[in-house]
C-alpha cells in the first residue's frame, strides 16, 4: 500500500539510495561519486529539515522523495559546515566545488526562500505520485507563509521540466549547467 507521509531522519539511507539511483551522467561516475552525489543533494535536507520533507512509502519502504529547505541560512551554515567537511574528506576538489552549489538559491533567495529536490524510483514514476508529493509540499509551505520557491534541474530533463510547468515554475535563469525554476506561493 502506497502512502505519502513527513519525513525523519531515519530515511535518511534510503533518501541517498533513491537520490543515486535516479542520478545520472558524472553524478554516477565511480562509488565516491555517488556517495559526493548524495550529499550533496540529499544529506542536509533529510538530516536537518525532515519536518520540510516528504516521502513516498511502499508497505514501509520509502520510494520516493520530496526535499526541501525553507530556510537558507540554516542550509547555508550547514552546506559550509557538516556537509562540506564531508565532501572534502572524500574530494577535495568537490568539497570547493559544493561551497558554490548554494550561489544559485543565494541569487534567488529575496523572492524564493525555500527550494527543493523530487526523485521518485524508476518503477513507481508517471503513475501520479510525483504530482501528490509536489502538492503535499506546495501546501506544506503554503501554510507555514513561505512566498516562493525554486529548484534546479538539468537543462536536458524535459520529463522534469515538464513536470515542473505543470505545477506552476517557471524558468527562470540557466545557470551552473542547470535551469533554475521558480514559483511564487
Ligand atoms: C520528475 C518526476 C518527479 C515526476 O514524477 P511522476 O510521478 O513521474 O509524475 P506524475 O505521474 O505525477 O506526472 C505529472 C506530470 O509530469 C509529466 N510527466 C510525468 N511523467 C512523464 C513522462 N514519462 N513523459 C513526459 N512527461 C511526464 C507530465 O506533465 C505529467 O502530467 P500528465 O499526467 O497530466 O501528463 C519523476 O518522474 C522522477 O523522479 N523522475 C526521475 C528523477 C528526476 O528527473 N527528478 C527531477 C530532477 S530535477
Amino acid at each position: 500500500m502506497l502512502k505519502i507521509r513527513q519525513a525523519t531522519p531515519k530515511d535518511a539511507a534510503r533518501a541517498a539510495h533513491i537520490c543515486i539511483e535516479t542520478a545520472e551522467g558524472i553524478w554516477r561516475r565511480s562509488p565516491k561519486m555517488e556517495k559526493i552525489t548524495s550529499l550533496l543533494f540529499s544529506a542536509y535536507y533529510i538530516t536537518h529539515e525532515s519536518h520540510n520533507c516528504f516521502v513516498l512509502e511502499d508497505s514501509g519502504k520509502v520510494v520516493g522523495y520530496i526535499l526541501c529547505s525553507a530556510d537558507l541560512h540554516r542550509f547555508l551554515k550547514s552546506y559550509r559546515g557538516d556537509i562540506f567537511r564531508s565532501i572534502a574528506k572524500l574530494s577535495p576538489l568537490w568539497g570547493v566545488a559544493c561551497l558554490f552549489v548554494p550561489a544559485k538559491y543565494v541569487l534567488l533567495h529575496r523572492h524564493y526562500p525555500a527550494h527543493l529536490h523530487i526523485d521518485i524510483l524508476p518503477p513507481y514514476q508517471s503513475a501520479g505520485y510525483g504530482s501528490k508529493l509536489m502538492e503535499t509540499l506546495l501546501q506544506h509551505l503554503k501554510a507555514q507563509g513561505v512566498k516562493g520557491v525554486c529548484l534546479s534541474c538539468g537543462a536536458d530533463n524535459t520529463r522534469a521540466i515538464k513536470f515542473y510547468e505543470k505545477y506552476g515554475f517557471t524558468a527562470k535563469l540557466n545557470a551552473f549547467g542547470g535551469k533554475l525554476m521558480v514559483k511564487k506561493l
